[in-house]
């Protein structure tokens, strides 16, 4: 298993580029099922969820090959869905990645049937999939768990008015995909918002769906017959982007972020120069400028355009270092403190009530070995660990490589030290 070790204290300074975002890509590489002709991906990062998701739609029978490699190190690939042979998502691969579930709409819709296992428990919360399921069935799918599996089946999807309980975003991603092929008219209301669905809905329309409204809490979609094939290049990772935002904000420095869109990252921004930090829209992205320690942020976690439970670790591991007390409540997941535990033993002076979190700023961080719970925590130890003063270490790194490429060159480009230890099994 992977390790870091960080050095802490030094400033950051230079330029650094996002990669594509790895929660538009899985949506993207899965609606390469809606059409048997290719779809080529552009901006695909090198992430372990995004290897997890080639494996499942290699294993169904998409073609995928690598058309080039950027010089960015990130990936073109075409997917072509023509000989499907097994129309399944396997227990062994949804259970180490959720995001497989993806893949029912579009199976669904294109092949009417599915067989997709329950994802089962996950770290951060209980994460149900139940409004997927209430949204297909709404448009005429068979639906029954049975042995631990969804299982569908529909002659032709069709059309319907879907209110979902709540904002979901793979939800909204699932039940899009689904109606695209559907007969008629499908209204989703209380949709999720977030700029991956509108990267999601921009790649269907080029494939030819008829969709209105993503980027809204109405999306309408009027189904095709069919969909072709097309090219699309992946949006930058916004939580990524924000990720380095709160990397600087706490170890201070110059930085431009490159690729970064400040459009979509309105909320993180806006807690970050309450913070103090400097934040400048550039022809490049966003720099970012911190001189002094931060001073303390109040949030609560929402959906788009609201601010990214996605960046609740990192903003945490800001508050640890500022100069008074922020209070932050989660609102999205049940058990998305985990880290809490972990910056407390390099110094934090955080409690924890329910879902809200008092962190005291204050006192200095000291480095300790620590261990990555989650892939948003790790980016929060991380970017407490640049920080602290001495050695932190940090284990299970492989959490923050199924969502984020190359994260310690990418530091050490901007002057931090990080080293990765690798340990034979
Ligand atoms: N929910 C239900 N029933 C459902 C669907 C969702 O009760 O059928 C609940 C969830 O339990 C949660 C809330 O609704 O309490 C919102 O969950 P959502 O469905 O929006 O989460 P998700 O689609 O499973 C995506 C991201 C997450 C991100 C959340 C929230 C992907 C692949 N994953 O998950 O990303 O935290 O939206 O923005 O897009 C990450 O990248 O670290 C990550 C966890």
């Amino acid at each position: 298993m992977d390790r870091f070790q960080i050095l802490g204290g030094s400033p950051l300074q230079g330029e650094v580029s996002v990669s594509g975002a790895k929660n538009a890509a899985l949506p993207i590489l899965c609606a390469s099922l809606l059409t048997a002709e290719p779809l080529v991906l552009s901006n695909v990062p090198r992430l372990r969820d995004v290897s997890t998701m080639k494996k499942l739609l290699a294993q169904m029978g998409t073609r995928i090959e690598t058309v080039a490699q950027q010089p960015d190190g990130q990936e073109q690939l075409s997917l072509h869905s023509d000989a499907m042979t097994h129309l399944q998502a396997p227990y062994e691969l949804v259970k180490t990645m959720r995001a497989s579930v993806l893949v029912l709409g579009p199976m669904l819709a294109r092949f009417g049937e599915a067989l997709v296992s329950l994802p089962g428990g996950c770290a951060i919360g209980q994460r149900p999939v139940d409004q997927h399921i209430k949204g297909l069935a709404a448009m005429g799918a068979e639906i029954r768990i049975e042995h631990g599996y969804i299982k569908a089946q529909a002659r032709r999807l069709r059309g319907a008015r879907i209110v979902t309980d709540m904002v979901t975003v793979t939800g909204t991603e699932n039940l899009m995909m689904a109606a695209v092929l559907a007969e008629g008219t499908t209204v989703i209301d209380n949709a999720a918002r977030e700029p991956e669905v509108v990267d999601l809905a921009r790649c269907l329309v080029r494939m030819g769906a008829r969709i209105e409204g993503a980027g809204t809490d109405r999306i309408v979609i009027h189904g095709v017959d069919r969909l072709g094939g097309a090219q699309h290049a992946i949006m930058a990772d916004r939580i990524e982007a924000g990720t380095f935002l709160c990397a600087v904000a706490a170890a201070g420095g110059d930085v431009v972020v490159c690729q970064a869109q400040p459009d979509m990252m309105g909320a993180t921004i806006e807690k970050l120069r309450e913070a103090g930090v400097l934040i400048q829209e550039v022809a490049q992205g966003i720099r970012v400028v911190a001189s002094d320690r931060p001073k303390p942020m109040n949030f609560r976690t929402a959906p788009f355009p609201g601010l990214a439970t996605d960046m609740q670790a990192q903003l945490m591991a800001v508050a640890a270092v500022a100069t008074g007390t922020s209070i932050i409540t989660e609102t999205i997941f049940e058990n998305r403190f985990m880290h809490v535990q972990e910056l407390r033993r390099l110094g934090a002076d955080i409690e924890v009530d329910g879902h809200t979190a008092v962190v005291k700023g204050g006192a200095g961080l000291s480095g300790a070995r620590v261990m990555a719970t989650d892939l948003r925590a790790s980016a929060g130890l991380v970017i407490a660990a640049l920080v602290a003063s001495g050695e932190t270490e940090i284990d299970r790194i492989y959490h923050l490589d199924r969502g984020y490429d190359r994260m310690e060159q990418k530091l050490c480009a901007i002057g931090a030290r990080v080293s990765r230890t690798t340990e034979k099994a």
